[in-house]
């Protein structure tokens, strides 16, 4: 239960001393997340959540027409149709190199099994909360972690976020799926075998449109570790003044999110903040930071964020192809095969748990994580 005396604390802004980290302790300590504050009826967002003007990363809402029409890829008939199979490893290709996004329809994934996850994840988020408190900590050795923001104590982190998580390891060892919260178990299960598989797909035609054969990115294990993120942004008063997730990359191989009809999630292109247009039955896959550097930069790992909305909750579930947290010995530097006299390597050699630890002990803090790898 949120207690209403933890949410009047973080509500008292009045103070003359701003005590950040006991403001956060407070809030941590409801286990309610976000989206305790708004059961709770808050009407004026915490100060821990509000941007700090200074920083120059409050979104503002971009009233600008861009004329940038997000990639959007079918794969209808890519194992039949050699013609359309070439056509689409461009297309990947292209999309990779200039926006690190597109979206994906045909994918061979069932509308039945996207809306079950979609509806999982709401369940999971929206359950009692003396039985969703069991999952709340901070310990980024379990399995399954949820809490509202991973870095809400990084000294760093520019402002916390509108948004709860729950954030699931799948793979690469086998586990016991009662491991997983009952709300979400089996589609979780079931969703992550279908987001393995198409992302198997993927990774032939990232190979491929790199110039190396079908395999050579599942032989190099890239598809071997899988986490899921389900994230919940519930509806926020006061959404300008905030923001759902702050500007990041991600720090795996790629992502595949699921997203519903909302919106929200804007990508940085050409130094404008595009929409990603939330569409029935598409993916949207992201390169992440491991691709841009066995790529040598090739592929691009780009920024994106999520806006807050006076609409919601909205909901996402990201897939990360990567072991994530899980010991990992296996070092990754840019591919041989692409490099020569001209194209000399830009990385230095790492391990997924490294880019790992990184990203979570450093937090959303607006900076680059590749730059730590670079040459
Ligand atoms: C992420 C992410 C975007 C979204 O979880 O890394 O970028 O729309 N999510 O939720
Ligand atoms: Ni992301």
């Amino acid at each position: 239960m949120v207690t209403v005396s933890n949410t009047q604390q973080i509500q008292d802004n009045s103070s003359p001393s701003y005590d950040k980290n006991s403001e956060l302790k407070a809030f941590d300590d409801t286990k309610a997340g976000v989206k305790g504050l708004v059961d709770a009826g808050t009407t004026e967002i915490p100060r821990i959540f509000i941007h700090p003007e200074v920083s120059g990363s409050r979104p503002t809402p971009s009233l600008e027409e861009t004329h940038f029409i997000f990639p959007l890829i079918d794969l209808e008939n890519i194992s039949k149709d050699p013609i359309k199979h070439k056509e689409i490893v461009e297309k990947v290709g292209d999309a990779s190199e200039t926006w690190g996004f597109f979206q994906v329809i045909n994918h061979g994934i069932p509308e039945s099994v996207l809306d079950e996850m979609m509806r999982g994840a709401r369940r999971f988020f929206e359950q009692d909360i003396e039985v969703k408190k069991k999952y709340y900590h901070r310990d980024y050795t379990q399995r399954v972690i949820y809490n509202s923001n991973f870095d809400l104590y990084s000294p760093k982190a520019l402002v916390a976020n509108w948004r709860d998580s729950l954030y699931s390891t799948m793979g690469p060892d086998p586990f016991n799926p009662e491991e997983l919260p009952e709300a979400c178990r089996e589609i979780t299960m079931e969703y992550s075998d279908h987001v393995m598989k198409m992302g198997c797909t993927l990774l032939e035609l990232l190979s491929e449109s790199l110039g190396l054969k079908p395999s050579h990115l599942r032989e190099m294990e890239c598809s071997k570790g899988l986490s899921i993120l389900c994230n919940y942004y519930p509806s926020c008063p006061q959404p300008e003044l905030t923001i759902g997730l702050s500007k990041h990359t991600d720090n795996d191989f790629f992502t595949v999110l699921l997203q519903d009809n909302i919106g929200g999630l804007q990508v940085l292109h050409q130094n404008h903040w595009v929409d990603v247009p939330p569409t029935p039955g598409a993916l949207v896959i992201n390169i992440g930071d491991v691709l841009q550097l066995i790529s040598n930069d090739k592929f691009k790992s780009v920024d994106h964020r999520a806006l807050s909305n006076k609409v919601g909750p909205r909901i996402s579930v990201a897939s990360f192809f990567s072991s994530g947290p899980l010991p990992s010995y296996r070092l990754y530097g840019p591919i041989e095969e692409l490099l020569s006299e001209d194209n000399p390597p830009k990385y230095r050699a790492t391990t997924l748990k490294d880019f790992y630890d990184y990203f979570s002990q450093k937090g959303l803090d607006g900076t680059s994580n590749l730059s730590r790898y670079r040459i």
